[in-house]
């Protein structure tokens, strides 16, 4: 295996040690383009350094919603971790505690939530929002008696999203027993034994268990539907009502214009994540890092965190600079997840706060403080 010296390389690694349920973390909806322009939209900016600043002792600890965290950076949601990793979500959640950066479950998961803040008080919890008030109060509910802090509830999928690549791949939520499936599986042995047979083995058929209140869906089943389809009459009322049942921090995840931002802050929430899904709903929506700068111009006041398309140590500084308080990342965690487990995941982490410490040097900054920042970025031309 090539040697692991960036969030990137994980990728590769993966690619070579997964089955199609790579393509459901790697791809998006259609051609890719908001996939494409997260990446690309951090092109756009450049640093100008300050030099000869006394960096001998930096810190990239970063607040957060009345926290501290030891990085400006989080583990961002991702579905079915724990059939691409073992145990996905709950390593996931023990490497965040290690590395005191925030971790946020996913609801389209398959270990219980209860279980997975056992070992990470701190973690906070995603919800794909049920479709009735009923139910998202009791799911709610459950949430709080866990005793999660913060909620992302997550705002852009009010339908389910074209992922035409994980239905080339063969890759359908749930799995269908096919030979196709099995033949896939055969030929990632490491993937079959160590995670797929293992999760069976010991824990049983891995099911949705964080979409309601009550279990979901198999993983594996010739003929259960996974409901995806009764979020698209949901509007700021049943927000509003969230925002009134949910008595701990509310943060909205998936807006991207301004007007979005504000509502949200009238309606009540404690934090916004600009974010296009990782470019995984409508394709072609803006680059969370190109809208950040109209979001911030609302002054709601709010912490603006943003996701998509952060890599490396320099990403997440320029959009710093830009104004959000903290970043997210995905896929790349997902993948070392995958690959190697809690130890792979740790490395990952660091490398991105030891990028983020050493751009901090070169920059001539101590601490992450927005107006040093603010001067040392200029638009690419
Ligand atoms: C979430 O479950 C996603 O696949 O984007």
């Amino acid at each position: 295996m090539s040697p692991i010296l960036c969030l990137d390389d994980f990728e590769e690694a993966a690619r070579a040690f997964l089955p199609p349920v790579f393509q459901y973390i790697a791809g998006a909806a259609e051609t890719n383009a908001s996939l494409a322009g997260n990446r690309s939209s951090f092109d756009r900016y450049r640093f100008v350094p300050r030099v000869l600043v006394d960096v001998t002792h930096r810190s990239t600890s970063a607040p957060l919603l009345g926290e501290t965290y030891a990085a400006p950076f989080g583990i961002a949601p991702l579905g079915l971790s724990a059939l691409f990793a073992y145990r996905g979500d709950i390593v996931m959640a023990q490497a965040a505690a290690q590395h005191d950066v925030p971790m946020i479950m996913s609801g389209s998961s398959l270990i219980r939530l209860e279980e997975v803040i056992t070992v990470n008080p701190r973690a906070w919890f995603q919800a794909y929002l049920p479709g009735d008030m009923g139910q998202i109060e009791a799911l709610l509910d459950r949430v709080a008696a866990a005793r999660f802090q913060t909620l992302v509830v997550t705002v852009d999928t009010p339908v389910a999203a074209n992922r035409e690549n994980n239905a080339r791949a063969g890759f359908t939520t749930p799995l269908r027993p096919t030979p196709r499936l099995a033949w896939q599986g055969v030929t990632r042995p490491q993937w079959l034994f160590g995670t797929f047979l293992k999760t069976i083995a010991r824990h049983g058929v891995p099911h949705f268990e964080n979409n309601y209140a009550t279990r979901g869906a198999p993983i594996l089943s010739k003929h259960v539907l996974r409901d995806f389809s009764d979020r698209g009459h949901l509007t700021w009322k049943h927000f509003c009502a969230i925002r009134r049942h949910w008595k701990g921090k509310l943060v909205i995840k998936g807006v991207l214009h301004a007007d979005d931002a504000r509502a949200a802050a009238d309606a009540g929430a404690d934090g916004i994540i600009v974010s296009n899904h990782g470019g995984r709903q409508l394709d072609g929506a803006a680059s969370p890092l190109d809208v950040l700068p109209s979001i911030l111009a609302v002054r709601t006041g709010l912490p603006v965190m943003l996701d998509g398309g952060v890599r490396r140590g320099t990403d997440a500084l320029k959009a710093l600079a830009l104004g959000a308080s903290f970043v997210f990342v995905g896929r790349p965690f997902g993948y070392a997840t995958a690959v190697g487990g809690l130890p792979g995941l740790n490395d990952a982490l660091g490398l991105l706060k030891e990028e983020i410490s050493r751009d901090m040097a070169m920059l001539g900054i101590r601490g992450l403080v927005i107006d040093a920042l603010r001067e040392r970025v200029i638009q690419a031309h």
